[in-house]
């Protein structure tokens, strides 16, 4: 059935993708079946980045064992691109001299690498992006062995929507989604399975159409920061989107900032446990050389990552709040439960904790396991939660007996 949306002019054409998407028998997906999982350079080393820091990320990848905790896909974002020869085969800039080679070093270590271009003439970094040679750099993605692409809207804003539409939203709307859905196609004819991440911020409700031009992931918001209101502002504007996401075709809050800029330890656990039980795509963004014990610990805590990864794929509701305290629930493959208590406020303690009303949330007395102690909790009818300034308390409530 048609949703009431799909009467109003402004969202037809996305309309008409979403149910044709909707109609269609899903098949098994090739590609992100769970959250991809890997590390993207542009939170640590934006403009910076070179050759040698995604081989030292590699490396590290492997040393820190986060290669075996699932983290996956190298991500080169922005400023690895050089210009146009007379054929319009782009070259990568002098930081990067050998892409081919890249890929065998990342790939030689069984991890997979990710690029970054966009539908634009330019990169938000002012870089050459597609705009006109979609298939051509599709296909030397795939010629080069990479495994991912990031594509961000940029400058087909400047390009393309507002000279060929400044007045008339929907008309932009509609060049938008057209642009994306031909770097889908290009992906899809270049003979390479490639994780396609949409990158435009959110706009027109990606997450209607985002799967029905081939996106595996689509961002949600804008830039993700590294500091408390960017983070919990992310997570609030993720309540109402469970729907959308699902095994290949996820919906990204951004990339993450454990151990980035001035987060407390509660806000690294906070955040890392958010993304899990959104069924957010995990890309660490921090130094991986310098990364300290603590926060090791956090992106490599295998009960959050299977969290994060469970096959049902499912995210999380909010379910309940109470002042600045947040319960969100997601249900897991086999009947079992995660909840996570969030205080996005300062810090609730014995004289007022924050008291706990399972029935009301449908939640079963019992033990569950608190994912970062690893102790079992025996739940009880509004048990009292005693939490720290932004920090949160994770569970997994097995199946009821
Ligand atoms: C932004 C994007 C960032 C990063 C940056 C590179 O638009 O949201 O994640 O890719 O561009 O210039």
């Amino acid at each position: 059935m048609r949703s009431s949306s799909c009467f109003v002019a402004a969202a037809l054409f996305a309309c008409v993708l979403a149910s044709s998407a909707q109609s269609a028998p899903k098949p098994a997906p090739t590609v992100a079946a769970t959250p991809p999982m890997g590390w993207n350079s542009w939170n640590f080393f934006a403009e910076k980045v070179t050759e040698q820091d995604i081989k030292n990320a590699a490396d590290q990848m492997v040393a820190t064992g986060m290669r075996d905790a699932g983290y996956v896909y190298i991500n080169i974002d922005d400023t690895w691109e050089g210009e146009r020869d007379a054929q319009g085969v782009l070259h990568p800039n002098a930081k990067f001299p050998d892409m081919k080679g890249l890929a065998d070093y990342v790939h030689a270590r069984g991890l997979k690498l990710g690029i970054y271009s966009g539908p634009g003439a330019k990169t938000c970094g002012g870089y050459t992006a597609s705009l006109g040679h979609e298939e051509q750099d599709a296909k030397m993605y795939a010629a080069w062995g990479v495994d991912y692409l990031k594509y961000d809207l940029c400058s087909f804003r400047e390009d393309v929507m507002y000279p060929k539409a400044l007045h008339d939203k929907p008309e932009q709307a509609r060049l938008m989604i057209a642009a994306y859905d031909k770097m889908g196609k290009a992906l899809e004819s270049s003979g390479r399975p490639i994780v396609y991440s949409l990158c435009q911020y959110g706009w027109d409700s990606v997450w209607e159409w985002g799967a029905s031009v081939g996106g595996n992931l689509w961002r949600t918001t804008g830039d993700v920061e590294a500091n408390w209101p960017s983070i919990y502002n992310i997570i609030s504007e993720q309540a109402g989107l469970a729907k959308y996401s699902g095994p290949g075709h996820w919906n990204d809050p951004d990339m993450l900032e454990v151990g980035n800029g001035r987060l407390t330890l509660e806000e690294n656990h906070a955040h890392f446990s958010m993304w899990a039980m959104l069924a957010a795509p995990l890309l660490a963004g921090n130094d991986l050389p310098k990364m300290k014990p603590e926060i090791k610990a956090i992106l490599t805590n295998k009960d959050v990552i299977a969290l994060d990864q469970d096959s049902l794929g499912q995210q999380a509701r909010r379910v309940y709040t109470d002042g600045e305290v947040e319960v969100w629930t997601r249900p897991l493959a086999g009947g079992a439960e995660a909840l996570a208590v969030l205080n996005a406020g300062p810090e609730r303690v014995a004289t007022h904790p924050f008291h706990l009303p399972l029935a009301a949330l449908d939640l079963h007395a019992g033990p569950a396991k608190d994912l970062w102690t690893g102790k079992t909790i025996v739940l009880q009818e509004n048990m009292p939660v005693e939490l720290k300034r932004h920090d949160i308390l994770l569970l997994r409530i097995p199946a009821a007996q």
